[in-house]
């Protein structure tokens, strides 16, 4: 008998559906979430249902976390140390930034460090696309299974005949149950399909690791939920133009979140990066007005990163503002401050602000070198290239304290720099500094005193 096919529209925030198409979504607020599927009567469980009784609190052991170590210090770090039995990580990225390349040198490692087998699920590639990679990464272990099951039962049934440690799903987006109707890649596809995964991996503690491609804005493709419904959510973070990629997790259930870790995309896959200060800063020249070098905390570690600014007279029509790497909305109010408080007439002048590498940065403390940097290039006068900067920058031009102020200056300490122009009020932690230049400072115009 032929299945009833309905048409139902599922939001992609929350998963919620509704028999008819509406502009936002009334469970959960969202305008333009909902997508068009066909469902068919789910499977109905009742009847085979298994019950498992609760148990008492107490007897649940607390067991230290048996995390499995990964073999890559860079992977370790982002995840807590290394991968939980039993949990479901999300590793989301753009097509080609390097998910699948990683995550076979993370089967190749963990396969030899133990005595498990470990399977990988591609739905995207050939067996023989897959043999091929992992002969240029060197791996080759009888322990790490390849296949081409995309069918989330058929990938079930591999599971069960082979108890792997790890099991990674490339992609989730391709994946597909027979639960559902609707094609692979739709939101109750994705739903459902890492639903099953999810409780396979609950069930067996198996590390579940889904692959997912993410939308051109920057999210998991598919439901939003997916995220909820995961124990940790990776991003793997780069662009073309460079080679290094950032492994950022934004989610983590075990662990701290936004640790990153730098890898290289080299021609024997990723390669971690042991110093990245130096790399952000190897194409430096000092002697240039408009640049300047900033330690960015990423998770617990500082990064020297050099900004650069270009002032330059804007000739045809309205002045243009444009920051890569730091958000234009903290570009403009520190131009309003340097333009007030600083009395830097710069108004008339097209500013270009560029994070050095492809970094993105969010923090305040970068403020100082933001500000410092464009006043650098409007008056052509470099800024000494020993010297960092560090410090948030408020609206009456003073200059306010930030955290993890000796990490950073410790890593300044660290890439030799000389003199580092904090804020005023983080003096108090940084007297044990020797060897590198403390100035403190309360205002933009004293630093700017200091500078020049
Ligand atoms: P891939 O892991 O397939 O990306 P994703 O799964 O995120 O789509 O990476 C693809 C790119 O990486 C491709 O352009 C080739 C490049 N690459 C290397 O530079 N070195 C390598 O060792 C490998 C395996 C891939
Ligand atoms: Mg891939």
């Amino acid at each position: 008998m032929a299945k009833k096919r309905t048409i139902v529209y599922s939001c992609t925030e929350c998963g919620a559906q509704f028999p008819k198409w509406q502009g936002r979504c009334t469970e959960c607020g969202t305008w333009n979430s909902l997508v068009e599927e066909t469902k068919s009567d789910r499977k109905k469980r009742s009847g085979q249902v298994k019950t498992k009784p609760p148990i008492n609190i107490k007897k649940i052991k607390s067991n230290p976390l048996n995390r499995i170590p990964t073999g890559i210090g860079e992977f370790n770090r982002v995840v807590g140390g290394g991968l939980i039995p039993g949990s479901v990580v999300l590793l989301g990225g753009h097509p080609g930034i390097g998910k699948s390349t990683i995550m076979l040198q993370i089967l190749g490692e963990v396969a030899e460090g133990t005595e498990s087998t470990v399977c990988y699920f591609s739905g995207e590639e050939s067996e023989t696309q897959i043999g091929v990679r992992a002969d240029r990464l060197g791996i080759d272990s009888d322990r790490v299974l390849i296949s081409n099951e995309n069918n989330v039962e058929g990938i079930l049934s591999v599971l069960d005949d082979e108890k792997p440690i790890v099991a990674v799903v490339d992609s989730i987006q391709t994946a597909y149950t027979d639960e559902v109707d609707s094609l692979p890649g739709n939101v109750s596809q994705v739903r459902e399909s890492a639903a099953l995964l999810q409780q396979y991996a609950k069930e067996q503690h198996c590390v579940m690791v889904l692959v997912g491609h993410i939308t051109k804005e920057g999210r998991i493709a598919g439901p939003k939920m997916l995220e909820h419904l995961v124990d940790t959510v990776l991003y793997l973070e780069g662009d073309n133009h460079h080679f290094y990629r950032i492994l950022r997790s934004v989610k983590n259930r075990f662990g701290a979140t936004n640790e990153v870790g730098i890898f290289e995309m080299t021609e024997r896959g990723m390669q971690p990066v042991g110093n990245p200060s130096d790399m952000f800063l190897q194409e430096r020249n000092e002697h240039i007005p408009g640049s300047v070098v900033v330690p960015s905390m990423e998770g617990t570690r500082p990064f020297l990163v050099e900004l650069q600014a270009l002032a330059s007279q804007a000739n045809y029509g309205t002045p243009q503002k444009n920051a890569t790497g730091v958000d234009i909305r903290r570009l403009s109010l520190l131009l309003a401050v340097l333009e007030k408080r600083v009395g830097m007439h710069i108004g008339t002048n097209d500013i270009f602000v560029n994070l050095v590498g492809g970094l993105q940065v969010e923090e305040p403390a970068i403020d100082m070198g933001i500000i410092t940097a464009v006043a650098s290039s409007f008056r052509e006068i470099p800024v000494d290239g020993k010297t960092l900067l560090i410090g948030e920058v408020g609206l009456g031009g003073e200059v306010r304290s930030v955290s993890h102020i000796d990490a950073r200056i410790q890593e300044g300490k660290r890439m030799g720099f000389e003199r580092v122009i904090l804020p005023w009020h983080n003096k108090k932690d940084t007297q044990n500094f020797s060897g590198i230049k403390v100035e403190r400072v309360r205002t933009v115009q004293d630093a700017f005193e200091i500078l020049w």
